[in-house]
């Protein structure tokens, strides 16, 4: 007889063991067992309550009655009136009537729902794995004393079966919410650095239009402006005085006026690098600025990359010229060199590298690679161009330790624009 008995409640267990396979969700496991545990051991209530992985809070699961523990957000630990077993210091908590219970009313306890409810006999056990406990399995009667010491024992081994799914099952909830989280903020970093490039490449645009618009207008109505004065100047009839004096030196500033006109149209629109790309209008770019500081520096361009600058993504290519030509300026501007070598080469499969190197005074140590006190926006937008093509930039001491290097690279084939321009 005490076999048969045994026999059944085997049968019991091995068929809650049946209907936790393949569920993958806390509620819908204890819906799928309640009716299986109700034989073993009866009930009105069923809950499974789970610790959050920090040990801060906790969250029930129920079946029979829906009270306020199921609701989120997540309970503190502190407040839930079995908080003495969740925290270790009882190894059961079994209860005639919980309603005059001291145990689950103490200031701040969640225990609403047992008066609520009339959940009079109450049994608790921990759910243990690897001997720390991640949550507890409580049933409840609204009888009184409807439980024993047997129920605990039964309980407990309703307990052992459930608790290795259940702590897999918060294992993997934690994971798909961390990866959530991450994808999340991944996803705003990258709108946002998508978005500053859209509005760069708006910005270039602009810029090139401007640039345009000066020259054929501006450019073209000054130079007229310039021709008719110098018209006037040459006519004798004129007093020496009025031509000496004013209408020369003002041809003179008009004409200075055009030519930074020139080179500030020149720079707005990098025609070389439209038409032929970035190592001829760095190489445009190196000759001309050299040429016009009347610096004796010498430069040189070494593009050992194989043809990696060819067929870049637009945006790309004006950002590279750009961090470059900010490079060679400031090398000429500020280093005082006796040459300046930029250097485009091949490093690894897919990681374009340039360095514009000189061998100046070198970066003074207070602007640590960022602009220097009182100095421009020069690095700033260097290193604000770089991350938005999702390039690194450094700036530093070349090999032999004398002047600057300032060093670029980037991996292509994950260049994101190219992407997003597709
Ligand atoms: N190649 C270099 N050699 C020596 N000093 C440099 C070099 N590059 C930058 N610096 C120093 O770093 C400072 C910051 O450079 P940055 O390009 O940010 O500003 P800037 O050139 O002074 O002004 P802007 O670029 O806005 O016209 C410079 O003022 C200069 O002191
Ligand atoms: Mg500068």
């Amino acid at each position: 007889m005490l076999n048969q008995a045994r026999h059944a409640l085997f049968d019991r267990y091995l068929g809650i063991s049946r209907l936790l396979a393949g569920q993958l969700e806390f509620h819908a496991i204890i819906q799928a067992v309640a009716a299986e545990i109700s034989h073993i051991i009866p009930h009105d209530h069923l809950d499974v309550c789970i610790k959050t992985v920090d040990g801060k809070y906790h969250i029930a699961y129920e079946s029979g009655l829906d009270t306020a523990w199921s609701q989120e957000p997540p309970a503190l630990l502190t407040g839930s009136p079995i908080r003495t077993l969740l925290a270790g210091e009882a190894d059961f908590l079994l209860s005639e009537d919980a309603c005059s219970d001291p145990r689950f009313h103490f200031a701040g306890a969640f225990s609403s729902p047992i008066i609520d409810l009339s959940l009079r006999s109450r049994l608790h056990v921990p759910l243990k794995v690897q001997g720390n406990i991640i949550g507890a399995l409580s049933c409840s009667s609204h009888e009184r004393g409807a439980y024993t010491m047997d129920d605990v024992e039964c309980a407990r081994s309703i307990a052992d079966l459930l608790a290795p799914y259940f702590f897999a099952l918060r294992a993997a909830e934690q994971a798909k919410r961390s990866a959530v989280v991450e994808t999340e903020a991944r996803a705003r970093e990258e709108g946002l650095r998508l978005g500053a490039l859209k509005l760069t490449e708006a910005l270039e645009a602009e810029r090139q239009r401007i640039g345009m618009d000066l020259h054929d207008q501006t450019l073209a109505d000054l130079t007229r402006l310039s021709r008719r004065m110098e018209r006037l100047a040459s006519q004798t009839e004129l007093p020496a005085e009025l031509t000496g004096e004013v209408l020369e030196p003002l041809c003179r500033t008009l004409q200075q006026c055009m030519q930074d006109l020139r080179q500030i149209i020149e720079e707005a629109k990098p025609t070389v690098l439209q038409l032929f790309g970035v190592a001829e209008a760095i190489e445009n770019h190196l000759d001309r600025s050299v040429r016009d500081s009347g610096l004796p520096i010498r430069w040189r361009l070494a593009d050992t990359s194989d043809g990696m600058l060819t067929g870049l993504d637009p945006t790309v290519a004006i950002s590279l010229f750009r961090i470059v030509q900010e490079a060679v300026n400031n090398a000429i501007r500020h280093g005082q060199p006796d040459t300046i070598l930029v250097r485009i080469d091949r490093r690894a499969p897919g990681l374009l590298w340039i360095e514009v190197i000189d061998d100046g005074c070198g970066v003074p140590a207070r602007s640590g690679g960022a602009s220097a006190e009182g100095g421009g926006q020069g690095i700033d937008n260097m290193k604000t161009r770089a991350r938005l093509i999702s390039a690194r930039l450094d700036i530093g001491r070349p090999a032999g330790g004398v002047g600057t290097a300032v060093r670029l690279s980037l991996p292509l084939e994950h260049t994101a624009i190219l992407e997003v321009h597709s």
